[in-house]
């Protein structure tokens, strides 16, 4: 049976992806600094759905299915010893690296918290990678990147797989390469994934380890097909203006009572992809590893939607106000964006796109916990820069 650790396997995306690959039959080794239920506790909220412990969820599991997780308390930015000793005891086949802290606004939030989001992510992926060389474990490494590594300016082209060709001009004659596509991060946080691809480039070339880099759209849902089956497995759900992600947050909102919050002109354009795809390709790329000649990228999204046309959307559906709020973040008022999927789509996926049915899940299980909402924690008050003048009771168009 084939071994695969899901290093930040306690979050939003690792439960779900923890207990998909249980159930298709790998032995998981899940590891997890609980960082992100940490910072619950200094942003004052909680996941809007009711998580349970980690022991909880992994015994409901087995009582459930007979399968076994297995759990390990790693910080793997900064505890590499005890990281080192679990690859050369359990000899992954994959190591699927999650363990990053992955909010924007949040690494926007201050001085420390820039300096936690790049110490913490950029030592986790160097410090897996050094891991896997020192182990001498021919393990290969899945990585979740983003579409944000792109940037989000109008480029007017479909963007490729994480590589350009481009024409260079060599002693008169035009020649064509490709060279890596050039990042343009948004944020502290797009920048230290920026930073993972420039590692990823180095170690493959070096080390020729086989690497998948999955650069992945905003995720929507909150449920899966495993984490349906009880209570005690429900996914997290972020709904706060830190880690709360927008269509999951346009939904919510229309849920209990507050107006949909469109930072800006709602003229963005985003990538998006359902949490159930989300799982379904990290797998996907689990089971068809890439060959050592260079890193692997995916473009892991299913559609681009604009925001407004998304509030618009909800707020037809739903009845709730729709309300524009000044956008703290530094981006263009408006773009278009266009990616290339081919790789994912060839190995199989099969795309589930916005639709009726999906997004009244998500509003059905925000419906029953929204009792749990703290309505003063909705609004985002993290600021690109300092002297951003922010409206917090908002500014309606
Ligand atoms: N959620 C999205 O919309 C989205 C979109 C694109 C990319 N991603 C990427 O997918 C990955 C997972 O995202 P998520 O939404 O599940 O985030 P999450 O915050 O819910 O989960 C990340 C998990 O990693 C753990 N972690 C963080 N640092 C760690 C460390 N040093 N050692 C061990 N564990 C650590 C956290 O405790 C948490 O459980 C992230 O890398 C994120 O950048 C997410």
């Amino acid at each position: 049976m084939k071994t695969i650790f899901v290093i930040g396997g306690d979050g939003f995306i690792g439960w779900p992806t923890v207990l998909n690959l249980s159930a298709a039959g790998f032995n998981i080794v899940m590891i997890d600094s609980l960082a992100r239920r940490f910072a619950d506790i200094e942003l004052e909220c909680e996941s809007l759905t009711p998580i349970c412990y980690i022991g909880k969820r992994i015994d409901k599991w087995q009582q459930l299915t007979g399968q076994k997780i297995k759990y390990l308390n790693i910080n793997v930015a900064e505890n590499y010893d005890k990281l080192l000793k679990s690859i050369q005891q359990y000899k992954p086949d994959a190591i699927i690296h999650l363990a990053e802290q992955r909010a924007a606004p949040y690494s926007m939030k201050s001085s420390w918290h820039k300096r936690y989001t790049v110490n913490n992510n950029v030592n986790a992926t160097n410090n897996i990678l050094c891991a896997i060389v020192e182990s001498g474990v021919d393990s290969h490494l899945i990585h979740l990147g983003t579409t944000g590594y792109y940037g989000y300016s109008d480029v007017g082209m479909k963007i490729p797989e994480g590589y350009l060709p481009v024409k260079v001009n060599v002693d008169g004659v035009e020649k064509e390469i490709e060279i890596m596509y050039p990042p343009n991060p948004g944020s502290i946080y797009h920048m230290t994934k920026c930073q993972d691809a420039i590692t990823f480039l180095y170690f493959n070339k070096n080390d020729k380890i086989k690497i998948t880099d999955l650069h992945q759209g905003i995720v929507w849902g909150t449920q899966t097909k495993e984490t349906k089956l009880a209570e005690e497995l429900i996914n997290r759900f972020d709904y706060d203006g830190d880690y709360g992600t927008v269509l999951n947050r346009f939904l919510m909102q229309s849920q209990v009572n507050h107006p949909l919050t469109v930072y800006g002109s709602g003229g963005q354009t985003r990538a998006f992809i359902h949490i159930q795809n989300s799982v379904e390709c990290i797998r996907l790329a689990v089971t068809n590893p890439p060959s050592r000649d260079r890193v692997r990228i995916f473009n892991q999204t299913t559609e681009c939607l604009n925001i407004d046309s998304l509030a618009k959307k909800i707020g037809k559906i739903t009845g709730a106000e729709i309300r524009y709020y000044r956008n703290p973040r530094n981006e263009d008022l408006k773009n278009k964006l266009n990616f290339s999927n081919e790789g994912l789509l060839n190995l199989g996926l099969k795309p589930i796109t916005l639709n009726n049915g999906l997004m009244e899940e998500v509003m059905t299980v925000t419906k029953k916990y929204k009792d749990r909402c703290i309505f003063d924690k909705i609004i985002c008050t993290s600021k690109w820069n300092k002297d951003k003048e922010i409206d917090y009771k908002g500014l309606c168009k």
